[in-house]
């Protein structure tokens, strides 16, 4: 029998995330029946996406929506030997059982010198996500000049790094100074603290002032509004997040960029890493090719004690993380 400590919502969140919406049950474990196995997770992952889907995707009561890396201690199920390791969308959890439905190895050959909980970020989701972001939405091409916000985050990191590959023009905009240091380190042309510009139109122009091709979006509101008329005519948007709106109780109004957009003649397209599930496995591959060849570099936020999640979370939301926010267990 094995004890599992789980994250309840108990409470959907209004405005920001409170440590009373969250509770931590105990719950034994059965043991695992045929074709299952038994998991404990070993890194857990913190994401924004978690704050909007727990709107439509949970109800009270339910474990905290999730991926984690986690460890196969018991297994029925010849797919899953004990010892292996695999993404399991078993939530805010130490220990679940799984029909296996819900599981994807890890990449077979994981280098040894690479450290599991990449699997989390650049060579997992938030790294998937910023490749179908340049090449699948925005078609970012070789000289071409790119913004990306929330830039020194899990997503935005491998954003600027993989465009300054494709030999781009790379403008990044974060939250911190050490944040700033952080994106230049990794070779962003441009980077800028915009809690501290004081005029956002006037630091995207000194960036850049033939303006931008490409717009990686992941903050939306009203820097979005700015960021978009800063835009080369024919200038290409992924909108990836909107994470200054997700703790927003009413809807933010306008203003309404439709008149810009008209005449620069931009094109915004939404995306959804998921859409290109068919891609992943290879994708993958290539992420991992680019760490091994020092091309990509990760930076991760780790926080020790499954009982910090909620903590961990709601930092993620107020910007405590430089790259991605893990918890160990
Ligand atoms: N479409 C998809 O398939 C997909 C997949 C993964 C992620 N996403 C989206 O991509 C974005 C980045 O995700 P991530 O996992 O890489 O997270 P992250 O950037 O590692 O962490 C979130 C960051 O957002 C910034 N932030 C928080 N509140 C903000 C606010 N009010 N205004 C401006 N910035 C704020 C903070 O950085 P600063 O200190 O710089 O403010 C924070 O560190 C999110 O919007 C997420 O929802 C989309």
């Amino acid at each position: 029998m094995v004890q599992a400590k789980k994250w309840i919502l108990v409470k959907h969140f209004d405005g920001f995330p409170k440590d009373s919406d969250f509770e931590l049950k105990t719950e034994e474990l059965p043991e695992p029946k045929d074709g299952e196995v038994l998991l404990e997770a070993v890194f857990l992952s913190a994401d924004p996406y978690m704050r909007p889907f727990s709107k439509f995707r949970m109800n009270e009561g339910d474990v905290m929506i999730g991926t984690q890396v986690a460890k196969v201690i018991q297994s029925n199920n010849p797919a899953f030997p004990v010892g292996s390791h695999v993404i399991s969308r078993g939530g805010w959890s130490t220990h679940t059982l799984s029909d296996g439905t819900d599981l994807t190895p890890v990449m077979a050959d994981w280098p040894q010198d690479v450290p599991l909980s990449l699997a989390l970020g650049t060579v997992g989701m938030p790294g998937l996500t910023a490749l179908y972001g340049i090449e699948e939405v925005l078609g970012l091409q070789k000289g071409e000049t790119l913004l990306v916000n929330a830039a020194a985050g899990a997503v935005g990191s491998v954003v600027g790094q993989i465009a300054k590959k494709m030999g781009c023009k790379v403008v990044g905009s974060a939250g911190s100074d050490a944040k700033v240091a952080f994106l230049k380190e990794l070779g962003f042309d441009e980077a800028f603290n915009y809690k501290t510009i004081g005029s956002l139109e006037e630091a995207l122009k000194k960036a850049s002032p033939e303006g931008y091709d490409c717009f990686f979006e992941n903050v939306g509101g009203p820097f979005s509004t700015v960021a978009l008329q800063q835009m080369k005519d024919f200038g290409r948007i992924a909108v990836c997040g909107s994470i200054s709106l997700y703790n927003d109780t009413a809807p933010q109004t306008g203003p309404y960029s439709h008149l810009t957009m008209i005449i620069k003649q931009l094109k915004m397209e939404g995306f959804m890493q998921s859409r290109w599930e068919h891609k992943h496995a290879e994708s993958l591959k290539r992420l991992m090719a680019w760490v091994k060849e020092g091309k990509l570099h990760s930076r991760e936020h780790i926080t020790r004690g499954f009982e910090n999640m909620p903590a961990a979370f709601m930092g993620l939301l107020q910007g405590d993380n430089i790259g991605k926010a893990i918890i160990t267990v």
